[in-house]
């Protein structure tokens, strides 16, 4: 008998995850408005945007402005990788911080120029002090099961550094399936796991969509007892880091596949389709997920 929640929240990480590896350059308005539409559908939980180095990610580089004209509804994530980034967040009054880190030394180097040990070290005083204020933390676990450079990742690897994090007093693991590769089995076990060694601590999934496994490994994650998922309008993202990724499972797929399910999300399916059509026409490649190929055809 398949044991369900009956309601899951949805973290959207389109505005974020979803345009960071764009390679338009998508105007601060439409973006703006995006994030505007997402808070109309019901989206009360989202990730905004990333004060990292424009160098990097020119993609971000108008954050300061995005969290000082975002309406503050529900908790508006920015992620952070390090002091400055932390600085220059508070500075545009961001309250909910997005830490991120990868299992795989590698792609922790490629991504924040670190080891996964430097980066836990530089981290720990920032996550704590963050705590200490009263902000809300969420950290973000890359190549949690796979790596584009170093294959397959050991659970017990994972689960040691969301163990670090949780001593530290972190209120959410968000979990990654970076280059989406794990299996809907894989899933399971990793995300039971978690449940269990960290009942206190919010458990989030974040599933990218390359081999089209998304929603039956949210299918798996919900039956492990996870009921928080990120994902991404139009199923837009990845990370710049990691070759091959595509997006993040759409949001729109999700949303549905859960209604269908009587499993309730709080977001209007009709609004988060307007929503994607205002970033579609800036995007390089053709928005293809089920639910909005579906709306184009009525
Ligand atoms: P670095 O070059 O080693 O840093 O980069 P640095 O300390 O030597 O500084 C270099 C320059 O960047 C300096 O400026 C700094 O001031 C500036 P310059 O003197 O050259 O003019 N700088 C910054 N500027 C703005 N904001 C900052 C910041 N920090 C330094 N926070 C750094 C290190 C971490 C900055 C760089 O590697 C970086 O920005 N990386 C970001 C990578 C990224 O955003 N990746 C995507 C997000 S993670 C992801 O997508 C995965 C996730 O979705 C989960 C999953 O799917 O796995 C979350
Ligand atoms: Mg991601």
């Amino acid at each position: 008998m398949l044991s369900l929640p009956k309601i899951v929240t949805i973290i959207e990480v389109g505005p974020r995850d979803g345009l960071q590896n764009e390679k338009n350059e998508v105007p601060t308005e439409v973006k703006l408005q995006f994030i505007e539409k997402l808070q109309l559908a019901g989206v009360e939980e989202m990730e905004l945007t990333s004060f990292v180095s424009p160098k990097w990610i020119p993609q971000m580089k108008d954050a300061e402005e995005i969290v000082a004209r975002t309406k503050k509804i529900g908790r508006q994530f920015v992620l952070t990788p390090n002091a400055k980034g932390v600085e220059l967040a508070k500075k545009a009054t961001a309250s909910s911080f997005a830490v991120f880190v990868g299992v795989s030394d590698t792609f922790n180097q490629k991504n924040i120029n670190k080891t996964t040990e430097e980066s836990m070290h530089e981290l720990r005083p920032i996550v704590e002090k963050l705590l200490t204020e009263g902000h809300f933390v969420r950290a973000c676990i890359s190549t949690s099961f796979y790596c584009p450079y170093e294959g397959a990742i050991a659970p017990a690897k994972t689960i040691e550094l969301c163990r670090k994090f949780v001593s530290w007093g972190v209120q959410e693991l968000s979990v990654a399936d970076t280059i989406g590769m794990a299996n809907p089995l894989e899933c399971f076990m990793l995300f039971e796991s978690l449940k269990k060694e960290f009942p206190n601590t919010l458990i989030t999934a974040h599933f990218h969509d390359t081999r089209k496994m998304g929603l039956a490994n949210i299918l798996a994650a919900l039956q492990a007892g996870v009921d928080r998922f990120d994902t991404s309008a139009g199923g837009l993202g990845g990370c710049p880091f990691a070759p091959g990724a595509t997006g993040n499972v759409a949001t729109e797929d999700v949303v549905n596949m859960l209604k269908q399910m009587s499993i309730d999300t709080n977001i209007n399916l009709e609004s988060l389709i307007q929503a994607v059509d205002i970033v579609a026409p800036y995007m390089s490649r053709p928005i293809d997920t089920g639910m909005y190929k579906l709306s184009k055809c009525k």
